[in-house]
């Protein structure tokens, strides 16, 4: 099959490196990709706003299935622009995404179909929502609603902290006036993320993960994209798990299913691990990143099929085997990042830090200049390793990115700290 793949970051090379390992890939291409996706895939250069473009090239390279990986075309409809074409495509519709794109809808569904979740209120406008903190109370979580790449959240410690958040949401204090805000309970426990493949009408668990979403050691500083990850969250257990699926997942891919709107794709969910059981803080509608780079080194079995049964509504005798293993990723970026930071700055070492054992290094943002690839972005490596435990995939991780010259690169040191603490328990 000729597959292609949507997206630019650690996340898709991961996936075009597990995907060019599939026996049914007979050509894979990227768009529009990177120095290291170009590794695994022939890289194309289309703007994924222009829907039409993309289905123009499916059409000119027999493109067999598409695999889409940000939020931004899935919520933009790209699913059901390339299906309306006839090119099939893994991901949900515009529809079902909107349990990324809104966070209202998503909260609505919840209370509608009993899902756990911090208690809440939708407000259009500042006065009410106002009233609403001063009358709850602090600590409390204001969110804007809309895609707003995971600065649209405060979780406000004092009440004069959450309505100085909604005057600034209101106000355009994240590019533009935010429409509606969502105003919820803080919720008290321990944060781990959850990936199920869905196929619309029943689901299956891929694995779990936890991140580093601070700049800094010790979880300190500003928020980011995320700086690393480890596969399984151990407070995961497998009674955990099912809990998850039965008390969560399943829940709201019967509501989807029964308001006209399968999901089908990969559900992430963020969670909140409270001493009542999970509760879910958030939906994504795609793979995360950087979870995905980690998981995807867990994967045993061929990824390729599972997603077109996804797509296909075939799902449900399907099984997917991890390695036991625990799999780490360190995030390299740019001196600066997440604020200002040069792009173009040489990397080396690359070749020597992928010897290290059972080390693989997905790149975030790079591309190729002449003999030398460069920093592109803000996140630009994942140094990703497997090991017997998350203590063991640290050590062989911080082996190869010791091996990388970089000298306008950083990382954190500590990825994993909590894992490995309770591991040493
Ligand atoms: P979100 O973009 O909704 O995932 O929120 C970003 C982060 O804010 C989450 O990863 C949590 O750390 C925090 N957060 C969001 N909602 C809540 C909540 N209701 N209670 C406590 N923390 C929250
Ligand atoms: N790592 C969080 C995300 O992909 O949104």
């Amino acid at each position: 099959m000729n597959i292609l793949i949507l997206g630019s970051g650690g996340r898709e090379h991961a996936l075009a490196w597990k995907i060019a390992a599939s026996p049914l890939t007979t050509k894979l291409y990227c768009a529009p990709g990177n120095a290291g996706i170009a590794q695994e895939a022939e890289c194309v250069a289309l703007d994924l706003a222009d829907h039409a473009a993309v289905i123009a090239f499916c059409k000119a390279s027999k493109i067999d299935f598409v695999v889409v990986g940000p939020e931004g075309p899935l919520c933009a409809g790209i699913v059901d622009d390339l299906e309306a074409a006839g090119i099939k495509a893994f991901g949900p519709s515009k529809w079902a995404a909107r349990l990324e794109g809104s966070k209202g809808f998503t909260k609505d569904l919840c209370k509608a179909n009993r899902i756990p979740t911090a208690a809440y209120e939708r407000f259009k406008g500042a006065d009410a929502a106002r009233q609403y903190v001063r009358k709850q109370g602090a600590p409390i979580v204001v969110k804007a609603d809309g895609l707003a790449a995971g600065k649209g959240v405060v979780v406000a410690g004092t009440v004069a902290e959450a309505e100085a958040a909604i005057d600034m949401m209101f106000d355009g204090g994240l590019g533009q006036p935010a429409w509606e805000i969502v105003i919820e309970d803080c919720m008290v426990g321990e944060e781990a993320s959850f990936f199920a493949l869905c196929d619309g009408d029943t689901a299956i668990p891929l694995a779990s993960a936890q991140d580093h979403k601070r700049v800094g050691d010790g979880d300190t500083g500003p928020n980011t994209g995320g700086m690393g990850a480890y596969t399984p969250a151990p407070i995961m257990t497998p009674d955990m798990n099912k809990r998850v699926m039965d008390e969560i997942i399943f829940p709201t891919v019967n509501a989807l299913k029964k308001a006209g709107a399968p999901f089908k794709g990969v559900l992430f969910a963020g969670l909140m691990i409270t001493k009542d059981g999970p509760q879910l803080i958030e939906y994504n509608v795609r793979f995360g990143d950087p979870e995905t780079q980690v998981i995807m080194l867990r994967l045993m079995s061929d990824l390729l099929p599972a997603l077109i049964a996804s797509r296909d509504g075939q799902l449900k005798s399907f099984d997917l085997r991890l390695y036991p293993d625990a799999a780490l990723t360190v995030v390299m970026a740019a001196k600066g990042y997440p604020g200002s930071y040069n792009k173009g700055t040489v990397i080396e070492g690359l070749e020597d830090a992928a010897q290290v054992e059972r080390v693989e290094i997905f790149h975030a943002g790079t591309r190729r200049d002449g003999d030398h690839i460069v920093a592109n972005g803000g996140r630009v490596l994942n140094v990703c390793a497997r090991g017997n435990s998350v203590a063991q995939a640290q050590q062989r991780a911080y082996a190869a990115v010791d091996k990388i010259k970089w000298p306008d690169g950083f990382c954190r040191r500590d990825i994993g700290w909590q894992a490995i603490a309770r591991e040493r328990k």
